[in-house]
């Protein structure tokens, strides 16, 4: 009979699974049990710390359905899906950011020059730029996908049961032979993440709030580049330095600079904005 004790049995556990030797699966949980042995061992942790910990994850699986996966939530206000995101930055391409629950893949594809916005109350903003590789080649034929929260911070899909189209304040623009993108939409708000199961209990309990920093959300592609999941934000708005899901980078703020009167565009545009917005993409080869 071997002796097991406090000690001992991280290095049971791990052997108890029959890993393949060196697999990237072996590392992963090998390290997983030591992390999780460890942090009780430190902490000398209680049963009734033990059981409040099963009991929230139980309830993060319980308010979960397919429209709301709360350990998304959990990772978010962790950090987790932040530093996942640092991560998995490329050099020299733009920063990573949060992907977000209200992302659709199949986003209506929508002309260069159009408006999102239709008629929401709001300033208009164009938003534009140039999707370049690291070397500052521009990229034609790359896409833009690209979705937000409207002027008083909510998400269309949100909003179904009011009437609003959930493909709303979305779409997906292919850059001109230049590397270009331009269109006008609304500029967002900030807003909350919901705050009103597990994770909103344990933002309480840390005397956090659920703000987001507002922003646009983006997914950028180009054939042999690798794809970036991103968020862009604006300079001088509230909870910069405190977004509740840690998503804001100083090198994916940029400035909304209001129009002068009587300033032209090169660009063809449907709506005439109160403002401009600037933002490049650098995207890295893939592999
Ligand atoms: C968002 O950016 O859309 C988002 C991110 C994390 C939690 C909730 C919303
Ligand atoms: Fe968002």
């Amino acid at each position: 009979m071997r002796e097991i004790n406090q000690f001992k049995i991280t290095d049971a556990v791990k052997e108890s699974f029959a890993t393949e030797p060196g697999s990237r699966f072996e590392q992963l949980l090998h390290g997983l049990i030591e992390h999780l042995h460890d942090f009780t061992r430190e902490n000398s942790l209680t049963h009734a710390e033990w059981m409040r910990v099963l009991n929230f994850l139980y309830d993060c699986g319980k308010i979960s359905t397919p429209e709301r996966h709360e350990f998304i939530l959990l990772s978010d206000v962790l950090g987790f899906s932040a530093l996942v995101d640092m991560i998995n930055t490329r050099g020299g391409a733009t920063e990573g950011s949060n992907l977000g629950p209200f992302y659709l893949d199949d986003a209506p594809d929508k002309a260069l020059g159009a408006d999102l916005s239709e008629g929401r109350d709001g300033a208009i903003v164009l938003v534009h730029g140039k999707v370049t590789d690291t070397l500052h080649k521009a990229l034609p034929g790359a896409t833009i996908d690209t979705w937000q929260a409207d002027g008083s911070g909510t998400y269309p899909i949100q909003e179904q049961e009011h009437g609003q189209d959930k493909m709303d304040l979305r779409g997906k623009f292919t850059c001109d032979g230049d590397g270009r993108y331009y269109y006008t939409t609304v500029l967002p708000k900030p807003y909350t993440v919901p705050y009103d199961g597990p994770v909103g209990e344990l933002l309480r309990a840390g005397n956090r709030h659920a703000w987001r920093a507002a922003h646009l959300h983006y997914i950028v592609r180009a054939p042999g580049m690798a794809d970036i999941t991103t968020e862009v934000f604006f300079e001088n708005t509230e909870y910069l330095d405190n977004d509740a899901v840690f998503g804001v980078r100083k090198s994916l703020i940029a400035k909304v600079q209001p129009v002068r009167k009587a300033e032209q565009f090169d660009y063809d545009l449907s709506v005439k904005p109160d403002a401009v917005f600037e933002f490049d993409f650098v995207l890295a080869p893939e592999g």
